[in-house]
């Protein structure tokens, strides 16, 4: 029997199949034409795009159709403060920054500084801002163009977002917000609400600039609820659907199963682990495909598409396909030990944590609030 799976906002569990979500979710697969089609203008394909990891989209043929006439698009993406950044989270941001240098585009990147403290019972709204700015400096660190890309942050850009947000709300009615989200009566009317300020960054930009500008939402697929709405909405208030992107999900440090926690230290590899954290989460947690003993594993192989090491290099730290390959092929043929993997992802995370953290030491707050914050 398959086993049950869930993906929506608040939710990820069981083997996701992502086949099965293309259908219910409604969703677009990236099929060789659509891919073809970004190459023209990217010169290569990202290797994200290349190995499925984002598998489908909505609307992107519209979106290059739009581009192709001169209608450039902006991004739009985001991160709810709850916890430290952890590797998982960098999969759509480190591939919109490629979208963002490919296709020379202003990138708008909300933190929804209240969604997590509406969500989650165990926390309060103060707890939630400690994470914001920490967040922040993670994101303004991985090299989105300065200049083109602005944060906006719910409660400090309420002037700009809630006038927009009550207009996307008066269009949704409780019944298709229980629909989409699976609320129900004792769900408060806090998150109730939230849906409309996910919405508004997908085009307060056209707002701002009084005319209509194509959107492009990269995100992880469990997001696809909230825009699948908010495309439904849009075009009530004169403006175009956005179209997205959605990638699959890096699986967690120790196994296949959902996507990462930030809750549980052990539980993933945060952005400010040292090289002996990362180390020893690797060598201690990190789910391995490996037999058994050194005898069966040389004689029957090991399997790379559960282990968490390989599934790392696939999904951000291996860029060269030829070396990936290679590395599979080892692996699958019992040729290359499980610790001899895990040591090639160990050195890979080490040498992009060491520059990454560098990358962030030098930002301060003040920079953060002239460089980053959007200013209208
Ligand atoms: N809801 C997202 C989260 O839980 C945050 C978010 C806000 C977002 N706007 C977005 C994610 C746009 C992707 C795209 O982290």
């Amino acid at each position: 029997m398959e086993k049950a799976f869930r993906v929506n906002p608040w939710e990820v569990s069981g083997k996701v199949d992502y086949a099965k979500l293309i259908s219910e979710f409604g969703i677009s697969k990236l099929d060789e034409k659509t891919l073809n089609r970004i190459k023209k203008h990217t010169k290569e394909l990202h290797p994200m795009l290349r190995r499925g990891v984002f598998f489908a989209h909505r609307d992107f043929n519209w979106l290059l159709d739009e581009y192709e006439n001169g209608n450039k698009f902006f991004l739009y993406t985001g991160r709810a403060p709850s916890g430290k950044i952890h590797l998982g989270h960098l999969v759509p941001w480190i591939f919109t920054k490629w979208l963002q240098e490919k296709f020379d585009v202003d990138l708008y990147f909300q933190f929804p500084n209240e969604e997590k403290f509406l969500f989650n019972q165990n926390t309060t709204y103060e707890k939630v801002q400690e994470y914001l700015e920490d967040n922040m400096l993670d994101v303004a660190a991985l090299g989105f163009k300065p200049g083109r890309t602005h944060f906006i942050i719910d409660t400090k850009h309420a002037d700009l977002l809630y006038p927009e947000a009550v207009k996307v709300a008066k269009k949704i009615t409780f019944s298709m917000v229980k629909a989409s989200f699976g609320m129900n009566e004792s769900s408060n009317i806090g998150a109730i609400f939230y849906t409309a300020m996910q919405a508004v960054p997908a085009f307060l930009p056209s707002v701002i600039k009084k005319k209509k500008i194509p959107c492009l939402i990269p995100h992880g697929v469990d997001q696809d609820p909230h825009f699948r709405l908010t495309r439904d909405i849009l075009p009530k208030l004169g403006y175009y659907k956005p179209a997205s992107i959605q990638n699959a999900f890096m699986p967690p440090l120790k196994g296949v199963e959902g996507k990462t926690s930030s809750s549980d230290e052990t539980s993933a590899i945060f952005l400010h682990d040292s090289p002996k954290e990362v180390e020893t989460k690797i060598k201690k947690y990190a789910f391995s495909g490996g037999r058994d003993t050194l005898e069966e594993h040389r004689k029957k192989g090991g399997n790379p598409d559960v282990d968490v090491s390989f599934q790392y290099l696939k999904f951000l730290f291996e860029e060269d396909d030829s070396k990936l390959a290679k590395i599979e092929k080892d692996y699958r043929s019992g040729k290359m030990l499980t610790s001899e993997l895990k040591k090639i992802a160990i050195d890979k995370i080490n040498a992009f944590l060491k520059e990454h953290q560098a990358k962030r030491a030098k930002i301060t707050p003040k920079i953060l609030e002239r460089d980053w914050l959007w200013k209208v």
